[in-house]
């Protein structure tokens, strides 16, 4: 069994429809840990000791955020910056979270059909992620490619986003179960569709 940490960051949690369902079934899924960015850390002033220590502590690491200008809302950003240090995360003696596993759960307010070469947004989600699968790579990590929620503005309440939420939860027991085929979970586009029924 892997141990597997979700870091959630939501800037406007009581804003939510989508990542507070998903965040919700997380929280119930049996050796997960689950964290809330923006309730532990307002004001920015991460604990670095702290999560450097959950981090080694956890197989699976787990970044669930809405998708905030092509990329994830800043607390993630100032996360990654004062949390992967070098001689840590990377660099000489940096070895601290090699061979774990690291994906994101991204909500985004664009359809699946604008995230392509010929639509609106000229790429893939999976592309535009490519600064978090370098940062993964480079501290050897296996970056999976990500869990998508689409046109996620435009699904009805409860009863379109629970089979999703319960999804998400699906995918976490997957990832701790070790179940999921990391190979293609790796090369995929998104791993919504590795999920099992
Ligand atoms: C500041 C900001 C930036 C956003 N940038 C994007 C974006 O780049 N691409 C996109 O598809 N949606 C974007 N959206 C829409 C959000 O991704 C969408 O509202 C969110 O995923 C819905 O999830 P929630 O109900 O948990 O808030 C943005 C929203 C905000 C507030």
């Amino acid at each position: 069994m892997a141990s597997v940490l979700v870091l959630y960051a939501h800037p406007a949690p009581h804003k939510s429809r989508i990542n507070r369902r998903l965040a919700a079934a997380a929280r119930e899924v049996k050796g997960v840990t689950f964290r809330d960015l923006y309730e532990l850390y307002p004001d920015f002033l991460i604990d670095v000791e702290e999560e450097q220590k959950l981090l080694k502590e956890h197989d699976v690491i787990v970044l669930q955020h809405p998708f905030y200008w092509y990329s994830a809302p800043s607390l993630v950003k100032e996360y990654l910056d004062l949390v992967l240090t070098y001689g840590w995360a990377y660099g000489e003696g940096g070895t601290a979270l090699q061979g774990k596993i690291m994906l994101q759960a991204i909500s985004a307010g664009g359809s699946e059909e604008v995230y392509c070469s010929q639509g609106r947004n000229r790429f893939t989600i999976r592309q535009l992620l490519a600064p978090f699968d370098q940062t993964a790579f480079l501290c050897g990590m296996r970056y999976l490619a990500p869990h998508i929620v689409y046109s996620a503005n435009n699904l009805a309440d409860a009863a379109g986003i629970q089979p999703l939420a319960q999804r998400y939860a699906r995918l976490l027991a997957a990832l701790r179960d070790e179940t999921l085929p990391l190979e293609l979970a790796a090369s995929a586009e998104k791993i919504n569709d590795l999920i099992p029924a």
